[in-house]
């Protein structure tokens, strides 16, 4: 009898374009693991099942994207990166115990480390721009690597008043129209709005105050090179994509997983690059 393969999936609703299938199926090549990773698309009314019983479904694990992330941190017992987000988005079972953690915040770190590795001996302010779920995991995520002064600017004043009670005084809610001031002391600005994205309206942000060893990140994805990214790296500015954070958010699962823990390479990044830009 065929001994069962450890198998995976990304667990959303609508999941069909995500792109993790693509990326674990790259690692499962390269490293020879018998092992699979499929797209399950569960509705909002049946995940709570779902996710109760993965290891029914054959999973050892999941990936869990929008809406479910909620559902994702409420059923399994999460660890202290999930906790302090208060969302999930990597499940695994632990002798029969389902765990959660959040890999945003450090696949975010890892896409910075890659572009500029010193990044943290410069970095003291940053300007968030966005208060949403992603937002919440790179602030968590800056503030854990000593970043001293993390503006959060967001159209809803009240989300980024609310990761400051969160998160502590290191937050700095501000407005839009402080960015501008902003910009002069940030060495890293972040945009984790839906601004720049295929079909949404551009991000109009004037980039000439910031110092020119500054980072500019957008973690969309969809324009890979977003109007952003392109005038940052026009001003000659060290920059980070969407892409570059979704490889590094993705390596903790699959080491979880998989046992192996995968490396994040340039072809890896190509390969993706060239899906993206054939739709
Ligand atoms: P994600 O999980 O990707 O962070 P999200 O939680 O829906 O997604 O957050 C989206 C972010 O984009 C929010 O900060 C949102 O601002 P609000 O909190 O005010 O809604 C921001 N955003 C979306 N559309 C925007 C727009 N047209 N102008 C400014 N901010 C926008």
């Amino acid at each position: 009898m065929a001994l069962k393969v450890p198998a995976s999936c990304v667990i959303g609703f609508p999941v069909k374009h995500s792109r993790s299938p693509k990326l674990h199926g790259y690692w499962l090549d390269k490293y020879r693991i018998d092992g699979a990773y499929r797209v399950e698309e569960v509705q909002p009314a049946t995940v709570d099942a779902f996710i109760s019983n993965l290891a029914g479904h054959g999973y050892v694990g999941a990936n869990v994207t929008m809406p479910h992330k909620d559902a994702a941190f409420r059923l399994s017992q999460p660890d202290e990166k999930a906790r302090a987000i208060g969302a999930a988005n990597t499940l695994w079972l632990d002798d029969g115990v389902l765990r959660s953690t959040n890999t945003d915040g450090d696949g975010y770190v890892g896409s910075l480390d890659l572009a500029k590795p010193a990044w943290r001996d410069t970095v003291d302010d940053a300007v968030i721009l966005g208060a949403g779920g992603a937002s919440r995991s790179i602030v968590y995520a800056l503030l854990g690597c000593g970043v001293t002064n993390v503006h959060v600017v967001n159209r809803t004043a009240a989300k980024a008043i609310a990761m400051r009670e969160m998160f502590g005084n290191g937050v700095k809610p501000a407005a839009w129209d402080d960015v501008p001031d902003l910009l002069k002391r940030a060495k890293l600005m972040v945009n984790t709005t839906s601004l720049g994205m295929h079909g949404e309206p551009p991000l109009e942000i004037d980039l000439a105050p910031l110092a020119d060893d500054a980072i500019v990140s957008d973690i969309v994805y969809v324009p890979l090179q977003t109007p952003l990214l392109a005038a940052a790296a026009a001003r000659g500015l060290t920059t980070s994509d969407g892409l570059e954070m979704l490889l590094h958010q993705a390596v903790r699962g699959f080491e979880l997983w998989f046992g192996l823990r995968p490396e994040v390479t340039r072809e890896q990044y190509d390969v993706m690059a060239a899906d993206l830009v054939d739709g």
